[in-house]
């Protein structure tokens, strides 16, 4: 989305399509002088100060999640008691947060004005309005995450300054985040080879007649022996026979059963960055029909993983895999987008959908994961985590992608 045009700014120096390095050199800043000393997330808070300042935007106010931790390198609860991190375009930024938490947040790494409120929920109101009136932001627009906000933060924001208008900006911190630095990109290869050793530990205790449940409880445990955080980037999935055909299945007491695809779709975690990955195997030999849909997927895949480079529109990446699909025969039955960014959240920009015209850059991180579901009958997908370079791509996943028959 371009602000500009939305808001009928003229000056095209105020858009903001696609992230990437600060759009003003940062030594051009006056009130955020670079030094030497500075931290990686002074880095990143100077960045954002940059962007909102060309932007129609006075502060962005983040509750804890993805964003707040990506910028203060703290993960905050998110609970009944509000955390609200305000960060101005000029200024120092401000945290309400509860008492409880004071010792976490004087360990945030650049110059924040703390407003703690003691136990009692009535004293929260009077913290935010401390904290609006010391960054000069009453009669303000805040720009807020449309996925992150919650009603509650955003009635106290409102409350204590009526003046003060609050507006949905998905791609404010979707640019901060959706380029990945080098240290970012070691966490998320962390993350995905300790997923796929989990994945070889589990499978040779794949048997015939356990549950998707006793499998996925194996996958878990392995998950974590092999260095997991505890906090999975989303429950696995273990889709057995009919089950494997519903894209997003909850694991059951379905028996693994000769003749069945199993489908895995599992991920871990490290330094919060995540890994999100799906193989599909078969138990015992397959059915003709079964082992086409596995071959017109995995040369999907291909042709995804292909299509991929700087500047290509995220549509042209699904338009490869949905084309290999197609041809097969079974372009209604492929029931999703290509794919989805990856980071500190499984699911975020960009996103690889018909719709996204979104032209990848080196260092974005994404997922590309075709798939065809045969109703009552099973579903392939084979997902990969890539990220784009300047010569076209990498694949941050290796495990195997040929058709593999387990027991
Ligand atoms: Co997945
Ligand atoms: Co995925």
């Amino acid at each position: 989305m371009d602000w500009s045009t939305a808001r009928g700014c003229s000056n095209p120096d105020h858009r903001l399509t696609v992230p990437g390095p600060p759009l003003v050199p940062l030594a051009a800043l006056d009130i955020m002088s670079t030094s030497p000393g500075d931290g990686m997330y002074e880095t990143r808070v100077r960045h954002l100060q940059n962007t909102l300042q060309q932007s129609p935007y006075d502060a962005l106010a983040l509750i804890p999640g993805a964003s707040m931790a990506y910028l203060t390198g703290i993960s905050f609860h998110l609970m009944e008691r509000p955390t609200l991190l305000l960060l101005p375009a000029i200024g120092v930024p401000a945290l309400i947060h509860p008492e409880l938490e004071s010792e976490k947040a004087s360990s945030i790494p650049f110059d924040t004005a703390m407003f703690p409120y003691p136990e009692d929920p009535a004293s929260v109101p009077a913290a935010v309005a401390q904290a609006i009136k010391a960054l000069g932001i009453a009669r303000g627009k805040v720009a807020v995450e449309p996925l992150g906000m919650r009603y509650r933060e955003a009635t106290l924001l409102r409350e204590a300054a009526p003046s003060l208008t609050l507006e949905g900006a998905d791609d404010l911190t979707a640019s901060l985040r959706i380029i990945k630095d080098p240290e970012e990109l070691g966490a998320m290869r962390a993350a995905v080879q300790i997923a796929e050793s989990a994945l070889e530990a589990t499978l040779p205790k794949v048997r015939i007649g356990m549950t998707e449940r006793e499998l996925a409880a194996e996958l878990v445990v392995q998950l974590l022996h092999a260095g997991s955080q505890a906090e999975l980037p989303f429950q696995p999935i273990v889709a057995v026979g009919p089950n494997s055909a519903l894209p997003h299945a909850t694991v059951s007491e379905r028996q693994l059963s000769p003749g069945d695809l199993l489908l895995i779709d599992w991920g871990a975690r490290v330094d919060g960055y995540c890994s999100d990955i799906t193989r599909t195997f078969a138990l015992t030999e397959l059915d003709d029909e079964l082992k086409e849909i596995y071959e017109a997927v995995r040369q999907a895949n291909e042709a995804g993983r292909n299509a991929i480079g700087p500047d290509t529109p995220c549509a042209a990446v699904d338009r490869a895999t949905r084309d290999v699909i197609e041809a097969a025969g079974y372009g209604p039955r492929f029931l999703h987008r290509t794919g989805h960014g990856l980071g500190l959240e499984a699911h975020e920009p960009p996103y690889i959908s018909a719709e996204n015209d979104l032209a990848l850059s080196p260092g974005m991180t994404f997922t590309v994961e075709p798939g065809i579901y045969l109703p009552g009958r099973g579903g392939v997908r084979i997902e990969d985590d890539v990220v784009v370079t300047e010569e076209g791509s990498e694949s941050l996943t290796s495990f195997p992608r040929d058709l593999q028959i387990l027991e």
